[in-house]
C-alpha cells in the first residue's frame, strides 16, 4: 500500500554506537569497534526496505562516527543543528538517528529539552555489531522508520528491540541483552509489531523546560557540570577538587531519596557557597527523590542523575525558553 502523505522525506542521521560496529570474529559481540559503518550503508543491507518505506524516501548524513560512551558537547551541539535544519523542512516528516546505546537515553532527553515539539525524532541503536551472526541494528532501524511514519508519533523517543520509550523515561538496564532498555515505573509508550505501532500512552506529553536551541553557545563554552555519587565511604574530596577545577554544576547522585554522607553534604554546601549549582537525585533506578524540609538542596524532579546534569547544564547556560 502507498500511504498518501503530503511530508515526503525521512532524514537519517548516523552518529556511530554498536549499530554500526563491526569484529573480527562475526560470532563476538562484544570484542568489537563501534562505529565503522556509515548509516547509508547499514540500510542498504536491509532486504525488503523500499517496501517499508510506504513511498518515503530517506535522506542519510553521517553527522558523527563515534562509541557513544565518548559522546560529548561538539557532536549534540551539530547534531541539534542538523536535526533542527531537518525538522523545518516542509517536505520532512520525522528524523531517525542512529547511536550507541551506551548514552543514547542522554542525548535523547537533549534533544527532547531544545527541539521544537511536535515532528518525530527516533534515535535506534543495537546491542551487537552491524556484522554480528544475528545483528538486532536491522530490525531496530525497520522499527525506528515505523514510528517516524506513524501518524501518532512525535517528539523525541528511542526504540529498541520493538519497544517505544520516552526520552524523558528511558533508561539503559542491562549491558549485554539486546533488550536492554526500560523506562521504569512509566513503562514504554509502545510498541512496535510488524511494522504496526501499538501505543499506550501518548507520546506527546511533556513536563519539562523546554529551551531554544537555536540560541545555543559554542559548545566549548557550554557550562561543565559534573556527577558525584554517595556511596560507603563517600567524603567530600571529589567534591572539592572538582570545585577546585571550576565546575558551575554538580549532580549528586544520593542513596534511597537522595540522601547523602555528612562530608559531602558540608562539601556540597560549600560548593554552593561558592557559586556552584547543586541537584541531588538518587542512585536508585526507580521511583524519584520526594523533597523534605530538612534537605537544602534542591531535587532533580524525577530525573535519573545523568540526565540531571543535563537539564542542569541547560539551565546554566540561559538560553531563551523555546516560543
Ligand atoms: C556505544 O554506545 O556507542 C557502544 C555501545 C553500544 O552501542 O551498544
Amino acid at each position: 500500500m502507498v500511504h498518501t502523505h503530503s511530508l515526503q522525506k525521512i532524514v537519517i542521521l548516523g552518529t556511530g554506537g554498536t549499530i554500526a560496529g563491526r569484529s573480527a570474529l562475526r560470532s563476538d559481540n562484544i570484542g568489537y569497534v563501534a562505529a565503522q559503518v556509515g548509516v547509508e550503508a547499514l540500510l542498504a543491507d536491509i532486504p525488503d526496505l523500499a517496501a517499508h518505506l510506504m513511498g518515503y524516501e530517506l535522506v542519510f548524513e553521517q553527522v558523527a562516527q563515534v562509541d557513544s560512551k565518548d559522546m560529548n558537547e561538539t557532536v549534540w551541539a551539530r547534531l541539534v543543528q542538523r536535526t533542527a535544519h531537518a525538522l523545518a523542512q516542509p517536505d520532512v516528516q520525522s528524523v531517525v538517528i542512529t547511536h550507541g546505546t551506551d548514552t543514547i537515553e542522554e542525548t535523547a532527553f537533549f534533544l527532547q529539552s531544545v527541539l521544537p515539539p511536535g515532528k518525530p525524532v527516533v534515535l535506534t541503536c543495537a546491542m551487537r555489531p552491524a556484522s554480528a551472526l544475528s545483528p538486532d541494528g536491522p530490525q531496530n532501524l525497520l522499527d525506528a522508520l515505523s514510528v517516524a511514519m506513524d501518524a501518532k508519533a512525535s517528539g523525541v523517543v528511542v526504540v529498541c528491540a520493538g519497544v517505544v520509550h520516552a526520552a524523558e523515561q528511558v533508561q539503559k538496564i542491562h549491558p549485554y541483552r539486546l533488550d536492554a532498555f526500560s523506562s521504569g515505573e512509566a513503562g514504554p509508550l509502545g510498541w512496535v509489531e510488524e511494522a504496526r505501532v501499538r501505543w499506550i500512552s501518548s507520546p506527546a506529553a511533556r513536563t519539562r523546560p523546554l529551551w531554544d536551541g537555536s540560541a545555543l553557545p559554542a559548545p566549548s563554552t557550554w557550562p561543565q557540570v559534573e556527577i558525584v555519587m554517595n556511596h560507603a565511604g563517600s567524603t567530600g574530596v571529589v567534591v572539592r577538587a572538582l570545585v577546585q577545577a571550576g565546575v558551575r554544576g554538580l549532580v549528586a547522585a544520593g542513596t534511597g531519596n537522595g540522601t547523602l554522607s555528612q562530608s559531602l553534604t558540608e562539601a556540597l554546601q560549600q560548593a554552593m557557597a561558592n557559586g556552584v549549582q547543586v541537584v541531588r537525585s538518587t542512585r536508585c533506578p526507580l521511583g524519584q527523590v520526594i523533597p523534605a524540609p530538612e534537605f537544602t538542596i534542591a531535587v532533580a524532579q524525577g530525573l535519573s542523575p545523568v540526565k540531571a546534569r543535563v537539564a542542569l547544564q541547560l539551565a546554566l547556560m540561559g538560553l531563551p525558553p523555546a516560543s
